[in-house]
């Protein structure tokens, strides 16, 4: 009989090994957003137009000690908070969700047959996109997504073994002919029952700040309807900025020109109009998601944090949280101002670098001169940390397959620094781009 004692010396390199699952493994190293975040943390000199933190000064210490004081006022309430709460999410916060969204749309509930049973609210909205994913996605499905788009999904895809393929956007966001094409490609080739979903970011998109005007938002889902023949392809609606307008009129949403409410997923969240830290996203869901979501969810959490949700909804109840918008409003106003002001003095008498003007959020996509690498790997980012700034390069946004990266773009965040530190960011920016077009 052989030994049963694994002693071989072949054996050595493997023992202690951490044995991580496929999907672990798939991904390797740190996202880009926690390394960036990480950077802005650990050189305070650096002004960071990278991560996207929001305005640190205008968050709502004195709304929310004002929420905490309404929900402790009732010995009971109070109590309640501080237990389990349910997967789904608090009742009460719920219906004003949903109350939000009609209102805002100019629908009723009883015209959409309508009621919160149908919102969930989860850790942030990037949870909610990760439950999506997984409960949607087996590995090689397909997600269409803009190229670019939003880079923190591109890694939630990547990590989910699924296939992030990029289609054309323009300055109107993701363009609906794109997607039908890109469809007829998929069908052509034997795989369009492998396309799950279409994901666009409608309102002042992360990285482009385009928001989709609203007959596009309709095209769009008729373009997803016409070609659910292989089983139905959702539109997952990302609104994280909606609440951040600083020009012109609000758009309905994607999700209200979807006439049954079988397509589109609606996902919000309050990060960027209130607090990152509450971590407080939301979903109106279509009902065929909305079991396997909350199946999902279960396992994960069985619920999000209990008291944040009733803080949130003690905020919206008393007023506050309109309140705190108009303030912030004006504040994210004047660093649009400031950072397109400094853009036109710095940037603009570099020739060759474009940008579009965002209505509002927190992004300004920048175009560079062609030839000129943004990228982590090339000349620019270097020398831009050197002279005192850091950005996201626009490489990171391109998921791999489909409409081509462009090397030449970044994106510059203005959320989190002041006007000042903003402008000092973008003439630190031209003198990094001035040096690098002339050598
Ligand atoms: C487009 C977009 N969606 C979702 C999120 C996730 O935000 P949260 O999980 O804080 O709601 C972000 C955060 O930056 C974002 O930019």
């Amino acid at each position: 009989m052989s030994d049963p004692v694994p002693s071989a010396a072949s054996d050595d390199h493997r023992r202690g090994q951490p044995r991580l699952s496929r999907r672990a493994g798939r991904d390797g190293g740190e996202p880009i957003v926690s390394a960036l975040m990480a950077q802005t943390l650990g050189r305070p000199h650096l002004v960071s137009l990278a991560a996207g933190f929001v305005d640190h000064e205008s968050l709502p210490v004195e709304p929310l000690r004002r929420a905490w004081e309404h929900v402790w006022a009732d010995r009971t309430e109070a109590l309640s908070a501080l237990q389990y709460g349910t997967t789904i999410g608090y009742p009460p916060l719920r219906e004003a969700l949903l109350a939000r969204l009609l209102e805002a749309d100019r629908r009723t509930a009883d015209e959409r047959k309508l009621s919160a049973d149908r919102v969930v609210v989860t850790a942030g909205s990037n949870q909610l996109l990760y439950l999506l994913g997984s409960v949607l996605l087996d590995p090689d499905d397909v997600v269409l997504v803009g190229s670019p788009t939003y880079f923190v999904l591109l890694g939630t895809l990547a990590g989910l073994g699924a296939e992030a393929v990029g289609v054309a956007v323009d300055a109107q966001g993701v363009v609906p002919e794109a997607v039908n094409e890109e469809l007829a490609r998929h069908q052509a080739a034997g795989r369009l029952e492998r396309v799950k979903a279409i994901y666009v970011t409608t309102y002042y998109d992360n990285p482009t700040g385009a928001t989709m005007p609203a007959a596009r938002r309709a095209e769009l889902v008729e373009v997803a309807r016409r070609w659910s023949r292989a089983g139905r392809i959702y539109v997952i609606e990302d609104a994280a900025y909606r609440e951040l307008r600083c020009e012109g009129e609000d758009v309905p949403s994607l999700w209200s020109f979807d006439p049954d409410g079988e397509t589109v997923v609606h996902v919000g969240s309050f990060s960027k109009s209130f607090s990152p830290g509450l971590r407080i996203g939301w979903g109106m869901l279509p009902p065929s998601l909305l079991g396997p979501v909350l199946a999902e969810k279960g396992r994960l959490d069985f619920g999000s944090a209990n008291l944040n949700q009733r803080l949130m909804a003690a905020v919206l109840q008393l007023g506050l949280f309109d309140e705190h918008l108009a303030g912030l409003r004006a504040r994210y106003r004047a660093k649009i101002d400031a950072i397109l002001g400094a853009a036109e003095r710095w940037l603009r008498p570099i020739g060759g670098v474009d940008w579009a003007r965002p209505g509002g959020g927190m992004y300004l996509w920048v175009e560079l001169p062609e030839g000129i690498d943004a990228g982590l790997s090339g000349p620019l980012f270097g020398r831009a940390a050197a002279e005192g700034v850091l950005y996201v390069p626009g490489e990171c946004c391109f998921p791999e397959r489909g409409a081509p990266p462009r090397k030449n773009t970044l994106r510059l965040s203005f959320g989190f620094p002041d006007c000042e530190a903003i402008v000092r960011g973008v003439e630190a920016l031209a003198r990094a781009t001035g040096h690098v077009v002339a050598t």
